[in-house]
């Protein structure tokens, strides 16, 4: 019998049909068997992380390529209502219901002058955009924009010029949105046609300073400063403002957390949050092994944990009783479509730019990357899926209407499910190695720290207590074969199941094109039997959402 491979000797046993009881040394073998696949998890609703703040599922729009131009904007389109919005774009956005978007950008922002693009549109100048090398018309303004949010329901979270634009003007950019009238700025919006004010809550506090490729980059100590000079002027004019200081661009950078530290060492009591950057690849840093890339949503993990280090010690530092919150507001996959002419707009208005393709792989980490942020919900209140039409993007556009990439439908399934608390599940299960990791793909980079054991089964829950509903997402990272994952409940009992969806496919680069939409799509996965302990098979290479009610 040694000489029989585990895994044939049982599916001989089962053949035969063998009596093997749970305590028989067979029985036993088969539970070994068992264990070595299954991940458990227990699902009680008193094993709170944090309520979810809806705007973890945020998501960004720049004047880059045709985010604007010709993705929400296109005046000559059989789709545009009569402010020139398309509203095929429109009722997609409204339709995810997406909580709240950052906008002009981006490393855009770093030399936007807001006051161009106010006013008669007739009089608004087209300029040169230094960041992208694309012509901009302003046609679409901070006006606009705050329009169209009305129209597709979400908030607007507005990006701050510290690169070529002063404390001044950005607080000038305040006054304008958020005075009611009698001052210089709310009379000027008033003129503009707007009356009302826009009441903007959320700010991000310049854009990537830490860079060399921001226009206006600056040293830390310097930033920091001048973000405090801007927050306080800010804060006079509207005290109930949440400013978001503009953390390191991502664990690449030379002056990682480094450049955090002395940030907030500067402006940790005038702001509320800082902000995060990643963009995950299959290339250089994975060597392209999909298993690796799968398990790069840790790599999200651990830069949350290390920036939240970083803010607790500047607050021990400075006897402070704030914790700040983390704003995670550019994250996506982002490798292909990325430098020479996918990033150079050869001055030209609404270039093809960044407009990365995504594959059922990107769809699958997307899915990760949801989880690792739900898990971090205590301390991360905002996020933002870069970005959010036609530049590196879930929503792709041409002139006959749209088309949903792979990303779209993790993305879509963490703004519908993810609602009430988010919960300490704790899985136990099979993991597997994640050794050494290679260059992150921006030059000059450094070495990524290995993963270690990244679990098969990445599973989150969340559970809403008005709907009574628990929602299950689970990355199945197994490239090979099906896992299983045990639910055990505590103090609640599904009463049945609303809705099991699966991502998964053969081939892990399909990807939708407007030939062919429906590539990669959601599948129904057979609906398990409710009960106190649940089984549940997942699919190799999948990502699934399932919904219960209790
Ligand atoms: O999202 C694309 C670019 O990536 C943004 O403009 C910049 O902030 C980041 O480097």
């Amino acid at each position: 019998m040694a000489n029989i491979p585990r895994r044939r000797f049982l599916n001989n046993a089962g053949m035969a049909g063998l009596a093997v009881t749970a305590n028989s040394w067979l029985g036993r073998v088969a539970r070994a068997e068992a264990d070595y696949r299954t991940t458990r998890v227990v699902i009680d609703p008193s094993r709170r992380i944090a309520a979810v703040d809806h705007r973890l599922f945020g998501s960004f729009l720049e004047h880059l390529g045709r985010a604007i131009y010709t993705g929400i904007y296109e005046p000559g389109s059989k789709f545009a209502d009569s402010n020139g919005f398309r509203t095929d774009v429109m009722q997609e956005i409204r339709q995810l219901r997406v909580p709240i978007i950052r906008w002009p950008g981006g490393n855009f922002v770093s030399g936007y002058y807001w006051l161009d693009g106010v006013g008669p549109k007739k009089d608004r100048p087209q300029v040169l955009d230094r960041a992208w090398n694309t012509l901009e018309t302003n046609e679409f303004g901070t006006n606009e924009f705050t329009n169209w949010c009305k129209q597709v329901g979400t908030e607007p979270l507005l990006g701050l010029n510290f690169g070529t634009g002063s404390a001044e003007m950005a607080a000038a950019l305040v006054e304008y949105c958020n005075v009611d009238k009698g001052t210089k700025w709310s009379e000027l919006r008033r003129q503009h046609g707007y009356e009302e004010p826009h009441r903007i809550k959320y700010w991000c506090l310049g854009n990537e300073m830490d860079g060399p490729w921001q226009i206006g980059h600056m040293a830390a100590v310097d930033y920091g400063r001048k973000a405090a000079d801007a927050a306080r002027q800010m804060r006079v004019i509207d005290p109930s403002l949440k400013l978001i200081a503009c953390g390191s661009s991502g664990p690449f950078m030379p002056t990682y957390l480094e450049w955090d530290r002395q940030v907030l060492e500067e402006c940790y009591n005038e702001v509320d949050a800082i902000s995060l950057h990643r963009y995950y690849g299959n290339a250089e840093e994975t060597g392209g092994d999909s298993s690796k890339y799968l398990a790069m949503n840790l790599a999200m993990d651990r830069q949350i944990e290390e920036v939240i280090a970083v803010c607790d010690m500047v607050r021990g530092l400075k006897r402070s009783n704030k914790q700040l919150w983390l704003s995670f507001d550019e994250w996506n996959v982002w490798y292909r479509a990325r430098g020479g002419e996918a990033a150079n707009g050869h001055r030209t208005k609404a270039p093809h730019l960044l407009e990365e393709v995504y594959n059922l792989e990107d769809a699958l980490l997307v899915g990760g990357l949801i989880n690792s942020l739900v898990r971090h919900s205590d301390r991360v209140r905002v996020a933002c899926l870069a970005q959010l039409v036609n530049v590196i993007a879930p929503i792709m556009t041409n002139e006959n209407g749209v088309l949903r990439q792979t990303i779209f439908y993790p993305y879509a399934w963490g703004l519908q499910h993810a609602r009430g608390n988010a919960l300490r599940v704790e899985p136990e299960g099979p993991t597997y190695e994640v050794g050494s990791l290679g260059r992150p793909i921006e030059s000059g980079g450094r070495i990524m720290p290995a993963l270690g054991h990244a679990p098969y089964l990445d599973v989150v829950a969340t559970f809403d207590p008005a709907t009574m509903t628990v929602a299950l997402f689970v990355l199945n990272r197994d490239l090979e074969g099906q896992r299983e994952l045990q639910i055990d409940w505590r103090d609640v009992l599904p009463t049945k199941v609303n809705s099991c969806e699966v991502l998964t496919g053969s081939n892990l680069k399909a990807v939708n094109t407007f030939d062919d939409p429906r590539r990669v799509t959601p599948q129904l996965l057979e609906v398990p039997k409710v009960g106190s302990r649940m089984t549940l098979q997942m699919p190799a290479r999948s990502y699934t959402v399932l919904s219960l009610a209790m």
